[in-house]
């Protein structure tokens, strides 16, 4: 298996839950797993009735694999489910989202208030002409906006895809353009480590060649920090259009079946995969881990801070708290970023958790290794005692930073939530429930109930206990995907090809003698960056965009705050290759390679170190040994090279590695 990340899943530190959190947890018999496994279908039902629906359903789920379709013949609408309801009943005044921007500016939004900026921009919507079904790109900040956007177009039933406000003009025009989006949501930009980051010029460039686009609305964010071009006739100012809007906007009754949103996912194979989420299975499943895994208390404020961009923002900063009636906190921008006369930096996280009382955080390794790298001092300094759970997400976990962040934020009393899930699965599969589970750091723990997880050989045989193996999901369930945006064929192979009728994530697994699932990383080739997604194919197709390269390989090299961090090695041009002695043109050639695929791709995608080369290590069939790549890339020993069409290649790269400053 590639791509292996080493976990020591022997592990035997084991934290039980505290006998104060069980007894007030929302789960806390563990009977829960043998009732919801016993009948799959009855435990998610008895979710899906404690929405509010316009019309019951019929069938629970119909099963044509790998096609399902779950409370089939039901109509409701996600936007009443996560704000009417609450609105409109003893949490009016309650408060839905506590926001704060990165220079310290801050807003409180009501259920009530966002009930009224929800229907509003809902008209917005409807009066630029988008109907039912149709697709709205959003390109935002993390503002409360862009929740107030989402549930605007669930309310209509039009189908949102957000775009990571990071990724550059190029993902935006091809993610915008595979949806045809009618209409681009966006703002004049945001703040990030105290600089701000244009999304209106980005978004001017991609709308360039995306001929469904008709207007783009603009928020205006930055006050009159930058300054943005308007488009006469497509661009609209946000508060113009809000400023004129109605507040009264009755929901949709939309299908369970009806789409809900598209998110694009890095494939191994090039392309973004966009993945379609529909109505009433996914809310039914954020709505019951949200509950459950988070143990979601009414005075909870509750903080997960992914970035709307990302499905985990979707599912766990929106749709899943909201749908349980939560307060959630959003935070615009940086963790080392301080409140202005605050004199905070490193410690902004933590100064935020004291400041407005958080008593739940949901974050990523990737954040938590950082962290530890700045020091304990930041937490130490900070007044920690309102987290009652942690959470985290992305990748797997090391011990030792899950032991930090057990003892330096939790203090030792907060439950550790290791949640695995990814884009397709919609809600978290495998998880601890806090109330039950005896937790072990690195280790996932067990299915959520009524989720049938395994491992299995190459062949599709289940494996036994302490052997490494492909994790699989033997059943459906009501979050999953329905299939990927305008591609069921791709659909249907990269998740149900390897094994018929079995999910495969394509991730690797492995189950302890306790039944503890332990997640080993991906066995494709997708690297895991600060806990994106991203496709070495991508990169290296990318790279082979440029006129010096004749041919390109990437990896994801381990990395000790990223967890990986692509690497690039390149074949140059002849004619273009730097002469031989010429380190200052090599260097150059370098720093241009990593800043055009920070600028094609994102920032995220920028390649820790680009190696030019004479040659990659291929085998026979002509194909790229990426493993000895990462054995180079990564100091180690080389391993088996009895395949390479040429041992000597990869010897001259170990060389060449160590001696090239990157
Ligand atoms: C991939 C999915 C789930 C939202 C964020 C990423 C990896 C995710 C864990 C975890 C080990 C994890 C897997 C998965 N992953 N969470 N707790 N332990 N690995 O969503 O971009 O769709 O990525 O992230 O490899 O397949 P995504």
């Amino acid at each position: 298996m590639s791509n292996e990340i080493a976990v020591n899943w022997q592990q035997d530190r084991a934290f039980a839950p505290s006998p104060e959190f069980v007894a007030n947890a929302n789960a806390n018999d563990p009977d829960i797993y043998t009732r919801a496994n016993a009948d799959p279908q009855a435990w998610w039902e008895s979710w899906a009735e404690q929405l509010d629906w316009i019309q019951k359903w019929d069938t629970v789920l119909e099963w044509n694999a790998p096609h399902s379709k779950w409370f089939v013949g039901g109509k409701l609408n996600v936007s009443a489910n996560c704000v009417d309801r609450h609105a409109l009943g003893v949490r009016r005044d309650k408060r839905a989202i506590v926001w704060e921007g990165e220079p310290g500016d801050q807003r409180i939004l009501t259920f009530g208030e966002l009930h009224t900026e929800v229907q509003k921009f809902a008209n917005v919507l409807k009066g630029l002409g988008v109907e039912k079904g149709e697709r709205v790109v959003l390109y935002m900040p993390m503002i409360p906006e862009a929740a107030i956007a989402m549930l605007a177009c669930t309310r209509i039933g039009a189908v949102h895809s957000i775009v990571f406000g990071g990724f550059s003009a190029e993902s935006l025009k091809e993610r915008t353009n595979d949806c045809g989006a009618k209409v681009i949501l966006t703002a004049d930009g945001y703040w990030r480590r105290g600089n701000i980051v244009p999304l209106k010029a980005t978004t001017d460039e991609a709308v360039e060649g995306c001929p469904t686009v008709e207007k783009v609305v603009v928020l205006n964010r930055l006050g009159d920090k930058i300054s943005i071009t308007m488009q006469e006739g497509r661009d609209i100012w946000w508060g113009d259009l809000v400023a004129q809007a109605s507040a009264e906007c009755t929901p949709e009754p939309m299908d369970s079946e009806d789409p809900l949103f598209i998110l694009y996912t890095s494939g191994s194979t090039g392309k973004p995969k966009g993945i379609l989420h529909t109505t009433s299975g996914y809310l039914t499943g954020t709505m019951a881990t949200s509950k459950l895994v988070f143990d979601l208390q009414e005075d909870d404020l509750y903080w997960c801070s992914a970035d709307v961009g990302w499905v985990t923002g979707h599912s766990y900063v929106v749709y899943g708290p909201l749908a349980n009636g939560a307060t959630i906190f959003m935070y615009e921008g940086s963790p080392d970023w301080g409140t202005e006369g605050k004199g905070g930096a490193r410690d902004r996280f933590w100064e935020m958790i004291e400041r407005h009382k958080i008593t739940i955080l949901y974050t990523a390794p990737t954040l938590i290794r950082a962290c530890m790298k700045w020091g304990e001092e930041h937490p130490n300094s900070h007044d920690l005692s309102s987290l009652r759970l942690l959470g985290s997400v992305g990748e797997p976990i090391n011990p030792e930073a899950w032991l930090w962040y057990h003892e330096n934020i939790g203090k030792g009393r907060c439950p550790i939530v290791d949640t695995w899930w990814q884009t397709e699965t919609g809600a978290i599969m495998i998880t601890p429930l806090p109330g039950i589970v005896t937790t072990k750091p690195g280790s996932a723990t067990r299915p959520f109930p009524g989720i049938q997880a395994d491992i299995v050989d190459e062949k599709g045989n289940s494996l036994p206990d302490g052997q490494k193996g492909i994790l699989v999901i033997r059943q459906p369930w009501p979050s999953m995907l329905r299939t990927l945006w305008g591609n069921d064929e791709r659909y249907q192979q990269v998740y149900w090809s390897k094994f018929e009728g079995i999910y495969f994530p394509g991730d690797g697994a492995v189950r302890d003698a306790d039944g503890n699932f332990w997640l080993l990383g991906r066995v494709d080739d997708i690297m895991l960056v600060a806990g994106h997604n991203i496709s070495t194919m991508e990169m290296e197709s990318t790279l082979v965009e440029h006129p010096a390269v004749a041919e390109a390989a990437v990896i994801g090299k381990a990395h000790d705050v990223k967890g990986q961090a692509p690497v690039a090695f390149v074949i140059i041009r002849e004619h273009l290759a730097p002469a031989p002695g010429d380190t200052a043109g090599a260097q150059k050639l370098r720093d241009e390679l990593k800043k055009w695929v920070g600028e094609k791709l994102g920032a995220i995608c920028r390649p820790d170190d680009v190696i030019l080369s004479a040659d990659l290590p291929k085998t026979r069939s002509g194909k790229i040994m990426r493993r000895l790549l990462r054995d180079v890339a990564e100091g180690r020993v080389l391993g088996d090279t009895t395949t390479l069409a040429d041992p000597v290649v990869v010897a001259s790269l170990k060389e060449k590695y160590s001696s090239e400053e990157n």
